[in-house]
């Protein structure tokens, strides 16, 4: 099989990418290792930032989206039984949309095969050769056959644990690593979710109480970084969830069925460059930011838009201005992001390593961003999303 981009990977980053390419006249294959049905079951995003809206609307893919998501105007942080309310339009000029990873995949998925375009389920790549010539090949395994993809590009939309970010040459690469020593416990509960997105800092940890509907919570608790779901009844969830988030007589939050539950390390990671030859990385293959700040998917959406703008130049012109300059143009984003999603993280969270001077020192700036328009403005407007800078 031919064609001119070869996508591994149907998260958002590659069927974002399907999509813009397929608007400029750009033919592409994607492969996707996993099935249709656990792609599409696959719990995690939830926050949009307004480009990413505005993507799906310049896809015309946005019906679902503008019926089923919810305008979120604002967030709350509290700690020492507190709430710290940051207003979007009031210090940014935007509100965010809550909308599930999982349904942006679903509409996603659903119009690339609505039009007949290529995206072929359970076809796992396992290598990827010639990365350097002008007709790279992606070699996959699909009905229990091996099988190739020429193409004159490839993009590596395949998550953190795929196999195009090994197959960049190790020498021309740096990798930058943190790893933080907790995880999040994410379950969806059928039950009312609280009036706004709440981050709490409390003494006995990290939580989020954030919704998919007005009937389905989602919410998440800071645990050790090897926690099992096993070792968290139903019961403790809630104890947990009311305790850190000053709902001592649990009025404020509603209990419900939990019917999903997940665990998310929690890391900051970028590779540097994000391209070698005719291989481009895209998304949690080259970068993953801390859950925090709520941006990965919506920096998976940024990367894409800046490489379906070099391949539309190279496949106009002929020429490799925008795709040489992909990396860098990226990482400038990616970097505010990084630095933005880490910096909530440690806001936050709370740390067992921390003495009592750090951890006052931590509570101190929650005291500062309370009582400052500025600072809230600062974090206001990187939760909104930073403008994109089209060139
Ligand atoms: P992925 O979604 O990981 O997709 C990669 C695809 O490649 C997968 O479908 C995988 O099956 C496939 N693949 C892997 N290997 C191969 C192979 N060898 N061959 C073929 N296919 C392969 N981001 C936000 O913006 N807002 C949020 O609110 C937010 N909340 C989050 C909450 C949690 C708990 C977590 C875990 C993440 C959250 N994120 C959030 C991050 C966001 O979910 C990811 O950044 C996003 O999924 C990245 O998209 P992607 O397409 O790059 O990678
Ligand atoms: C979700 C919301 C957030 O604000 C965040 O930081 C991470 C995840 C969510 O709704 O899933």
């Amino acid at each position: 099989m031919r064609t001119q981009v070869g996508i591994i990977g149907a998260g958002p980053a590659g069927l974002f990418l399907s999509h813009l390419l397929k608007q400029q006249g750009i033919e592409s294959v994607v492969l996707e290792a996993r099935s249709r049905a656990y792609v599409e079951a696959r719990v995690r995003a939830g926050v949009l930032e307004t480009g990413t809206v505005e993507i799906m609307e310049r896809l015309g893919l946005d019906s679902r989206l503008k019926r089923e998501g919810m305008v979120d105007e604002g967030i709350d942080m509290r700690f020492r039984g507190r709430t710290i309310h940051i207003n979007l339009p009031e210090l940014a000029g935007k509100s965010v949309m809550i909308y599930g990873q999982q349904e942006i995949v679903k509409d996603l998925i659903a119009a690339r095969i609505a039009a007949g375009d290529p995206l072929i389920f359970e076809a796992k790549v396992t290598k990827l050769s010639n990365i350097d010539s002008e007709s790279p090949v992606i070699h996959y395994q699909h009905d229990g056959e091996d099988k190739t993809l020429e193409c004159d590009f490839i993009a590596g939309c395949d998550g953190f644990h795929g196999v195009s970010r090994p197959a960049m040459p190790q020498n021309v690469i740096t990798t930058y690593d943190h790893t933080f020593n907790f995880a999040w416990l994410g379950v969806l509960a059928r039950a009312r979710p609280i009036a706004d997105m709440t981050y709490t800092n409390s003494d006995d940890g990290f939580a989020l109480c954030s919704r998919r509907s007005m009937e389905v919570s989602r919410l998440y608790l800071q645990v050790p970084f090897d926690e099992k779901l096993d070792n968290w009844s139903d019961a403790r969830f809630w104890d947990e969830l009311h305790k850190r988030m000053f709902d001592y007589d649990r009025s404020e939050i509603a209990e419900g069925e939990i019917f999903q539950r997940d665990v998310a390390q929690l890391r900051s990671f970028v590779t540097e460059p994000m391209q070698y030859g005719r291989l481009f990385l895209a998304g949690d293959a080259v970068h993953i930011v801390p859950p925090t700040g709520a941006k990965g998917l919506n920096l998976a959406v940024a990367d894409v838009r800046v490489l379906s703008r070099g391949l539309t130049e190279f496949y106009r012109t002929g020429g490799r201005g925008r795709l040489d300059a992909y990396s860098a143009r990226c990482l400038e984003r990616i970097w505010k992001t990084v630095r933005y999603s880490t910096r909530m993280t440690e806001l936050l969270h709370k740390f067992d390593e921390h003495s009592p001077f750090q951890r006052n020192l931590q509570l101190s700036e929650l005291e500062y961003i309370a009582g400052s328009r500025a600072a809230q403005t600062t974090i206001a407007e990187q939760y909104a999303g930073l403008p994109f800078v089209e060139d």
